[in-house]
C-alpha cells in the first residue's frame, strides 16, 4: 500500500475537488437517509388508522403532515420521498462530476509525469528494456491506479460517510435490531472481495490469452509470404485454434464466476433483509419497536448493503492499483546513467581530443574501444575507417556522451565533456546516425527537425536538400517537399533515406558534423558530390566522417585506421597508401570490387 503514496502530491494538488466531492457524498447521504423516516411516518400513520388508535407524534414530520387527511397525507410523504430521491441524484452526479474527474485529471498529469520520464532516460535505458512492453503497461497501470483514485476513492468515502450517519440513527432506535441486522454484512463483504479477486485473476489469465493470440495471429498475417512459400499453413492453422481452446476454457472459467456472483451476492442482501424483519417482529411483538420501524430498518440495510458489497470491490481494486504503483515508481525512480552536470553555457569551437580512452559497453560488457587516443583540430576533417564491428560508432557514441568511457578523458575544446552541459553538447553536434531514423512526417518537416531556430523557411530546407544531394529527388515526388514518409506515404530507398537524414543535420549548421557511415546506400558519384558540397559548409568547422568504405574518406586530413577498437594506423590517404598495409588493402580491394583494376 505503501507505494500508493506517490500519489498523495496529486490528491493534494487536486485537494478542493476532492473537499468538495466528499461535501457532495456527505449531502447525497443525507437526503438519502430522510426517506427512509418517512417511510416510517407513513407506516406509523397507516398503523395507527387501521387499529383506530391516536396516532403518535414520533418524528419531526409527522406533526406537519398530522394536519392534513389520511389520503392527502400519504401522498404528500409519496411526493416528498420522490423529491428527496432527485435531490440526492443530483448530488450523486455532482459527486461523480469532481471526484471521477479528479481521478482523469491525476491520470493525466501521471501520464505527463511517465512522459517526461521516459524523455530523460538514456540509450543505455532503451537497450536494456523492450519500449513497447513497457509503453503497454506503463497505460495499464496507470488506468489501474485511475481506478483506485476514481471509484476506490469514492466508494470509500461513500461508505464512511453512510456509515456515520446511518448506523448512530440505528442504534438510537434498538441496539438489539442493529447489531443482528448488521452481522451479515461483514460476511457479505469477504464473500464478494474473494469472488471479485478471483474474477480479476480470471480476467487477467483471459487477456493475456488474448494477447498471445493477436500476437501469434500479427505475426501470421505479416509472415504470411514466409508460411504460404513453406507451405506451413496447416500448421498455423492448428497453432491458432489449440491457442484459441485455451482462450474459451479461460473465458468460460470467467463466465461460472460471473454467473455464480450475482445470485449468491442478491441471496446475501436478501437474507440480511429476512433477518431484519423476524428479528423486528420479535422486537414488535415485545413492544420495542413499531412497524414502521421495522420497514425502516429494511430501508438502511439495504442503503447500507450496496457500499459494504463495495468494501470487497475496493479493496481488490486497491490492492491491484498498489502493485501497478510499485511498478510505475520503480520506473520513476529510474535514474540516467549519463546526467546534465551544469546548465551553464559554453561557446563551443570544435576541438576534439581523446586521451587513452577505453570504452566498455555497460549492458554486455563487449569492449569496443582501447586505449585509444587521437585529437581533431578546429576545422579539420577526420576519417575514421574500419571493419563492421571494429569500433567507429562506439567512438561517436562516446562524443555524443550516448555513453561515457570506461577509462580515460573525451575532450572538447580542451574541456572534460563530462563536465560541459549535456543538451548544449548535443545541439552543437550535427549527427548522421547509421541506422537512419524519419519520422512519419513529411520530407519537408523530417529535414527542419533538425532547424535550431524555430521553424526553418523553404529557402533553407531547400538548400539543405541540395546539399545533401536530395533535392532533385525530392522535387521529382508528385508532393515534393509535402510528400510524406513512412508507412502512411511513400517508401524511400536507403540512399535517399540516408540523404534526408544527411540534409537534418546540415540544416543545424553545427560546430562538429559526424557522419556515422551514413554514406553506404549512396553511390560514389552523389557521395562525391556530397562531400564536395561539406567542404564548403564545414569550412572551418571539425568534421568526423566514419566509413567502412575508403572512397569516403581520401580527401580527410587525418585517417585513423582502427581494428578490434585499436588504432593500428594514422595518417593521410598519401601517407596510408605508401605504408602499404590495411589501409592500402583495403583501398585496393575496394577498387577491384567497384570494377577499376588500376590502382591511381
Ligand atoms: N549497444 C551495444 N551494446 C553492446 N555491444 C555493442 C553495442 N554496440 C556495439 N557493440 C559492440 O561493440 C563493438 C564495436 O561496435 P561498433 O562500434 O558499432 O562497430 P562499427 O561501428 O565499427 O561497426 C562490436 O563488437 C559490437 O558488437
Ligand atoms: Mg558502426
Amino acid at each position: 500500500m505503501k507505494s500508493l503514496k506517490h500519489l498523495n502530491k496529486y490528491l493534494f494538488k487536486y485537494k478542493y475537488r476532492l473537499l468538495l466531492g466528499t461535501f457532495f457524498i456527505v449531502l447525497s447521504n443525507i437526503f438519502a437517509l430522510y426517506p427512509a423516516q418517512i417511510i416510517r411516518e407513513t407506516f406509523n400513520l397507516v398503523e395507527a388508522r387501521l387499529t383506530n388508535q391516536p396516532i403518535a407524534s414520533t418524528g419531526f414530520i409527522g406533526d406537519y403532515f398530522q394536519s392534513l387527511s389520511f389520503g392527502k397525507a400519504i401522498l404528500a410523504f409519496g411526493i416528498v420521498v420522490f423529491m428527496l430521491a432527485i435531490i440526492k441524484g443530483v448530488f450523486m452526479f455532482f459527486t461523480r462530476q469532481t471526484i471521477i474527474i479528479m481521478s482523469r485529471l491525476i491520470e493525466y498529469d501521471l501520464k505527463n509525469e511517465i512522459f517526461n520520464h521516459f524523455q530523460l532516460l538514456d540509450t543505455s535505458f532503451y537497450k536494456e528494456n523492450n519500449t513497447g512492453d513497457i509503453m503497454n503497461r506503463i497505460s495499464e497501470d496507470v488506468s489501474k491506479v485511475r481506478m483506485y483514485l476514481g471509484p476506490g476513492i469514492m466508494y470509500s468515502l461513500n461508505l464512511i460517510t453512510l456509515f456515520a450517519l446511518v448506523v448512530p440513527v440505528m442504534f438510537s432506535i434498538n441496539v438489539k435490531l442493529t447489531l443482528y441486522s448488521l452481522t451479515p454484512l461483514p460476511v457479505l463483504s469477504f464473500i464478494i472481495y474473494y469472488v471479485s479477486s478471483r474474477i480479476n485473476k480470471q480476467s487477467e489469465e483471459v487477456q493475456a490469452k488474448l494477447s498471445d493470440i493477436t500476437t501469434l495471429s500479427q505475426e501470421t498475417y505479416s509472415g504470411i509470404r514466409i508460411i504460404k512459400s513453406f507451405v506451413k499453413e496447416k500448421l498455423f492453422i492448428t497453432k491458432l485454434h489449440d491457442e484459441n481452446e485455451i482462450y474459451l476454457k479461460h473465458s468460460m472459467k470467467l463466465v461460472r464466476t460471473h454467473a455464480v456472483f450475482f445470485p449468491v451476492m442478491m441471496l446475501l442482501i436478501g437474507l440480511s433483509t429476512i433477518f431484519t424483519i423476524y428479528i423486528g417482529g420479535l422486537e414488535y411483538i415485545k413492544g420495542n419497536v413499531t412497524l414502521g420501524n421495522i420497514l425502516e430498518f429494511v430501508f438502511y440495510i439495504n442503503m447500507l448493503t450496496w457500499p459494504v458489497t463495495a468494501i470487497g470491490w475496493v479493496t481488490s481494486i486497491i490492492q491491484r492499483a498498489a502493485a501497478s504503483q510499485t511498478r510505475l515508481n520503480e520506473f520513476l525512480e529510474t535514474q540516467p546513467k549519463i546526467k546534465n552536470p551544469t546548465n551553464q553555457h559554453f561557446e563551443y569551437s570544435g576541438k576534439i581530443e581523446f586521451k587513452n580512452v577505453s570504452f566498455a559497453y555497460p549492458e554486455s560488457g563487449i569492449i569496443a574501444i582501447k586505449n585509444i587516443s587521437f585529437d581533431i583540430k578546429i576545422g579539420e576533417t577526420l576519417a575514421i575507417v574500419g571493419r563492421t564491428g571494429s569500433g567507429k560508432s562506439s567512438v561517436i557514441n562516446l562524443i555524443l556522451r550516448k555513453y561515457d568511457a570506461t577509462d580515460g578523458t573525451v575532450l572538447i575544446d580542451n574541456q572534460n565533456i563530462q563536465t560541459l552541459n549535456l543538451n548544449e553538447l548535443r545541439e552543437n553536434i550535427g549527427y548522421v546516425p547509421q541506422e537512419v531514423f524519419l519520422f512519419s512526417d513529411s520530407i519537408e518537416n523530417n529535414i527542419g527537425f533538425g532547424y535550431k531556430n524555430g521553424l526553418p523557411d523553404d529557402e533553407i530546407i531547400k538548400q539543405a536538400a541540395k546539399d545533401a544531394a536530395i533535392y532533385s529527388n525530392i522535387i521529382e515526388f508528385p508532393k515534393g517537399f509535402k510528400t510524406r514518409i513512412g508507412e502512411r506515404g511513400v517508401t524511400l530507398s536507403g540512399g535517399q533515406k540516408q540523404r534526408i537524414s544527411i540534409a537534418r543535420a546540415i540544416i543545424k549548421e553545427p560546430k562538429i558534423l559526424i557522419f556515422d557511415d551514413c554514406l553506404s546506400a549512396v553511390d560514389t558519384e552523389t557521395e562525391d558530390v556530397i562531400l564536395g558540397n561539406l567542404e564548403r559548409i564545414m569550412k572551418n568547422k571539425t568534421s568526423l566522417i566514419v566509413s567502412h568504405r575508403v572512397s569516403s574518406v581520401k580527401n580527410a586530413d587525418k585517417i585513423l585506421v582502427i581494428e578490434n577498437g585499436e588504432i593500428i594506423e594514422t595518417g593521410t590517404h598519401q601517407s596510408l597508401m605508401e605504408l602499404g598495409k590495411m589501409y592500402y588493402t583495403m583501398y585496393q580491394n575496394q577498387l577491384l570490387e567497384m570494377g577499376k583494376q588500376k590502382v591511381e
